[in-house]
């Protein structure tokens, strides 16, 4: 048995933040019927498309354990079908564009009327206020949400981080968001309204730099580098490079190979509680007891020039030999993986959070499994569905259509071509 066995979703979601947050649901064991629209679909299917004919990665990557039904919500008899999905279904999940549920005539009053038990749960990029009817995509999120202006070097723009902290981030929260209303229905009875919006999203995940914003009241933040080079803060939280965000500070080094690979790289902490170690593996013993050295806020003003001497000794070795040394002497490193070596990490492969997934469209493919593990609730990743592939299936087993009512149905064309389930 799975977590979420039983919870039937109606999964409205498109493109990355709504479908990241469903399929954790999938994984966890909820069944999830993604509703597209006839010869359309989720608009990821075709973009970024690598096998011409076949869904993309972009969407098969996002869309595991989910079955697929087309249904035009416009059409009369489409609505038909989506009322009886909603008075089925535990929670419906949505990111439209703001206000287009209403417009299809589904705003969360109605959904009440229809299921008084429905979970509705929305992505949207900011919350109530003057920008609520905007569109938004992942790096305005980022923008908007605290994370650009503090990301990047002090001397360059504002920056853009490769994790999807305003999608998958957002899908995150409301998933969390989704199962304690879930939790909470349990004893009131009653669904509710749960809005997870980017913005929030992103500023959540940005909490220490709002941290350093009150902090800055109280005089310069002294673990950033900026300090340590006589650099004045200003009013707001600077960017701050490649510093660690605690108050041990660290730094990105080169290692051996750096000149050719792009990824010969280590992240180095000089702990203070391993500050004597640090010192007599790269060769610097005196260190330990010379003023200005012994402890760590003498040491501020001189950390570009401790940080030059340890990158001296880390481009002596690999990657890997800096971990394997450090490691055992409790030294915080980590070396910068690459997507190629993280895709082909027999470690992660065993632990199912990258996993080959066969395809019948396109073959096998990498993909990152359920990042949480539970003991109770094991994962199996299968592959998204191809579209429109269980419309049949769900009308007649989900929603008990048959003889002339599926042939009316059908006929209206409203769910648009039926498919047999392929292999
Ligand atoms: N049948 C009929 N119509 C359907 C349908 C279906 N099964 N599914 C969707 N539609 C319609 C919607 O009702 C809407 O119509 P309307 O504008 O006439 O009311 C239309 O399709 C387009 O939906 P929309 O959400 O506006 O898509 P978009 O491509 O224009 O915008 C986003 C995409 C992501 C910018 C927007 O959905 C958004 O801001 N979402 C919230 C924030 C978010 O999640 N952003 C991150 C995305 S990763």
């Amino acid at each position: 048995m799975k977590a979420l066995e039983g919870v039937k979703i109606l999964d409205f979601t498109h493109v990355q933040s709504g479908p990241t947050c469903t399929q954790l649901l999938a994984w966890f064991g909820a069944d999830v019927i993604k509703v597209e629209r006839p010869g359309v679909g989720d608009a990821t299917r075709k973009q970024l498309v690598d096998v011409p004919g076949a869904d993309s990665l972009y969407f098969t990557m996002l869309n595991h354990n989910k079955r697929s039904i087309t249904l035009n919500t416009k059409n009369e008899t489409g609505k038909e079908v989506l009322t009886r999905l909603i008075k089925e279904c535990d929670v419906l999940v949505e990111n439209f564009a703001p206000g287009a549920l209403d417009r299809m005539g589904f705003g969360w009053e109605a959904i009440q009327k229809l299921n008084p038990r429905m979970i509705m749960a929305s992505v949207k990029g900011f919350g109530p206020g003057k920008y609520e009817d905007c569109k938004v995509y992942e790096n305005v999120a980022q923008c908007a949400g605290g994370s650009a202006s503090t990301t990047g070097f002090l001397d360059g723009p504002p920056v853009v981080t490769g994790a999807q902290i305003g999608d998958s981030g957002t899908g995150l929260h409301l998933a969390l968001g989704i199962v304690t209303a879930l939790f909470q229905r349990e004893r009131s009875g009653r669904g509710q309204k749960v809005l997870a919006p980017m913005q929030d999203g992103v500023l959540n995940l940005c909490r220490v730099k709002l941290r350093d914003q009150q902090r800055l009241a109280a005089g310069p933040l002294k673990e950033y580098s900026q300090f340590g080079e006589g650099i004045p803060f200003g009013e707001a939280t600077p960017r701050a490079g490649n510093d660690s965000g605690g108050g041990q500070p660290g730094r990105i080094l080169k290692c051996k190979g750096w000149e050719n690979d792009p990824n010969a790289y280590t992240y180095f902490i000089t702990q203070a509680a391993v500050w004597e170690k640090i010192c007599d593996v790269i060769g610097e013993p005196e260190w330990k007891t010379r003023p200005g050295y012994a402890t760590p806020p003498e040491r501020l003003d001189k950390l570009n020039e401790i940080f030059d001497r340890i990158e001296q000794w880390t481009m002596t070795k690999t990657k890997f030999e800096v971990m394997d040394i450090c490691n055992p002497l409790d030294i915080p490193v980590g070396p910068i993986l690459s997507m190629k070596e993280i895709m082909e990490d027999e470690g992660l492969q065993k632990t199912g959070t990258i996993v080959k997934v066969p395809h019948p469209e396109r073959g096998d493919y990498y993909t990152v499994g359920c990042p949480i593990k539970m003991s109770d609730s094991p994962v199996e990743v299968t592959r998204s569905p191809l579209l429109g592939e269980h419309t049949l299936e769900i009308l007649k087993d989900v929603l008990g259509y048959d003889g002339e009512d599926l042939a009316r149905v059908t006929e209206s064309g409203a769910v648009g071509e039926l498919k047999q389930a392929a292999e």
